[in-house]
């Protein structure tokens, strides 16, 4: 299913993205175009972050993480593959 109309980006492209290590809305917004154009996929591509079990807010962290481990800072996707 389409998700983001303007760039033509996919539910399936979204969830590969975040497989290959994508884990926060602006990584996705800036390899993918999602929401940069009249941005009213944002909500979707959320949702879509949700399902997959990413973060869909900017902070990168997974939520699943139990509250009482110590929160690590998270590196971004760029990090990662510099690494
Ligand atoms: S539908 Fe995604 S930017 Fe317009």
């Amino acid at each position: 299913m389409i998700v983001c109309v303007c760039k033509s980006v996919s539910d399936r492209t979204i969830r590969a993205s975040i497989a290959e290590g994508m884990d926060s809305f602006d990584e996705l917004q800036f390899e993918l175009g999602v929401a940069t154009c009249c941005g009213k996929c944002e909500e979707s591509v959320r949702e879509v972050m949700a399902q997959s079990g990413a973060c869909a807010t900017h902070c990168g962290v997974s939520h699943a993480r139990p509250a009482a481990m110590p929160q690590a800072v998270p590196l971004t996707f760029y990090e990662r593959k510099a690494a």
